[in-house]
């Protein structure tokens, strides 16, 4: 297992161009299970997760190929049903495989995805809106196993708003009889990148990027082209990094419309930031104001954004409160940056943080993907060394974010465990 091991104080100064993002690269994969023919997808992340859910589509009998960072999805011929244990465990978003399946194919296996370090993650909103669509729902031997002739158009009301949930029911519906309403859907901006290669798949969708989402079944879907939209969360990770290390950088490919909260609130801390050109310039102040944060469902301020954030309140010059109100158990970084001087304290979902004059650098272990960015962060702006232990949880959701930040000029490097 790699390490990376960071020498902190450098300011941060050039330019980085952000990847495409993760998040709608795993629904929009999913969606090639739909279609037939050979969909070319652009802009596509180097990530483990990627990876993931190429196997679990190869495991399905689809033919994916992959060059430069783009990648040719063939699922004409399905010959497999199941998403195994294996695979899913390592990446619960393999869910995504299970609308898609049921609706092309008839039937699904795939294994309960189960809960990870952040919470429970159920995944029940999924599995009412398939029943409700007719869907015979079973759950045996920790596996879903669904079947449905033809799905057919239903009206579907979220207890709470679902990114995965509302990707898995709109993908589900784009095949089935009739017409589907989903209500108090999500309104993520990757939901919205997957309804425009569902359309031009040949899907009729309305609303998608609204609580209100309709989908008219058609017969079949064709294969597409389509270019994955930036990563809004890597976007908001290096934006931090300039705020935590007073420098001076410039995103390329920056999803900037998507990021009014987290823009918002780092703007509020003293970070300056602005378009510049075909990008946006973002540049740390000497001085970092504490901001009060709650995590919402988009457009809210994003709960992946959470610990970064509280990685930068760690600095700042007065007491901040973080209150994460989507997942159950989202502090699991606290501890950590706790060991590198940060006075935090935690009340429930409530995190108070008071600002310290400088955090010292420390051996630290990843929990989570972005438990693993908040350390890293805090170690560029930390007094001395921190090594992170356990970076596959980084390696899941960022393209190689110690190398961007090497090029900007920290003093980053990763290192085989053990060394
Ligand atoms: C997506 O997860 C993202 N993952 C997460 O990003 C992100 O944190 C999350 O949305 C919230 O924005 C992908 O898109 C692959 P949810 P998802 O269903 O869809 C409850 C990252 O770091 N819920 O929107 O699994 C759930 O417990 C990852 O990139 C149910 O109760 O999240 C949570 O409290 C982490 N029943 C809330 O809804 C369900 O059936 C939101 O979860 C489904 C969800």
């Amino acid at each position: 297992m790699d390490k990376i091991v960071i020498g902190g104080g450098e300011r941060l100064i050039g330019e980085v161009e952000v990847s495409g993002s993760k998040n709608a690269s795993l629904p929009i994969f999913a969606a090639s299970l739909l279609t037939e023919g050979e969909n070319l997808f652009h802009n596509v992340p180097r990530l483990k997760d990627v990876l993931t859910i190429v196997r679990v589509l190869k495991n399905l009998g689809v033919k994916v190929r992959e060059k430069e960072g783009a990648y040719r999805i063939d699922a004409t011929e399905v010959s497999n049903d199941e998403a195994p244990y294996d695979l899913v465990k390592t990446m619960r978003a393999s869910i995504l495989a299970l609308g898609p399946l049921v609706a092309r194919m008839g039937k699904a296996r795939v294994s309960l995805p189960g809960g990870c370090a952040i919470g429970a993650r159920p995944i029940n909103l999924h599995l009412v809106g398939l029943e409700a669509m007719g869907a015979k729902i079973e759950l045996r031997n920790g596996y879903v196993e669904a079947k449905a002739d033809r799905l057919k158009g239903a009206t579907i009301s979220f207890d709470t708003a679902t990114v995965t949930g509302t990707e898995n029911l709109m993908m589900a519906a784009t095949l089935a009889k009739g017409k589907t309403v989903l209500q108090n859907a999500a309104m993520e901006p990757e939901v919205v990148d997957l309804a425009g290669v569902l359309k031009k798949m040949g899907a009729k969708i309305e609303g998608a990027g609204t609580g209100l989402i309709g989908i008219e079944g058609v017969e079949s879907l064709h294969a597409t082209e389509h270019t994955i939209t930036p990563d809004r969360i890597e976007a908001g990770t290096l934006m931090v990094a300039a705020g935590l290390t007073r420098g001076n950088i410039k995103l390329l490919r920056c999803p900037f419309h998507h990021m009014e909260a987290v823009v918002h609130k780092l703007r509020e801390t003293g970070t300056e930031i602005d378009p510049e050109g075909e990008g946006v310039r973002v540049v740390g102040s000497r001085r970092i104001r504490s901001v009060d944060v709650k995590t919402q469902p988009y457009p809210g301020f994003p709960t992946d954004m959470q610990a970064q954030f509280m990685a930068l309140m760690s600095l700042s010059r007065g007491l901040s409160v973080i209150s994460e109100t989507i997942f159950e158990n989202r502090f699991i970084h606290v501890s950590e940056l706790q060991r590198m001087g940060a006075d935090i304290r935690t009340e429930g979902n409530t995190a108070i943080i008071q600002g310290v004059e400088s955090l010292s650098g420390a051996q630290v272990m990843a929990t989570d993907l972005r438990a693993s960015a908040s350390l890293i962060l805090a170690g560029l702006a930390a007094d001395g060394i921190t090594e992170v232990s356990r970076v596959y949880h980084l390696d899941r959701g960022y393209e190689g974010l110690d190398q961007k930040l090497k090029m900007l000029g920290a003093n980053i490097k990763r290192v085989k465990e053990g060394n």
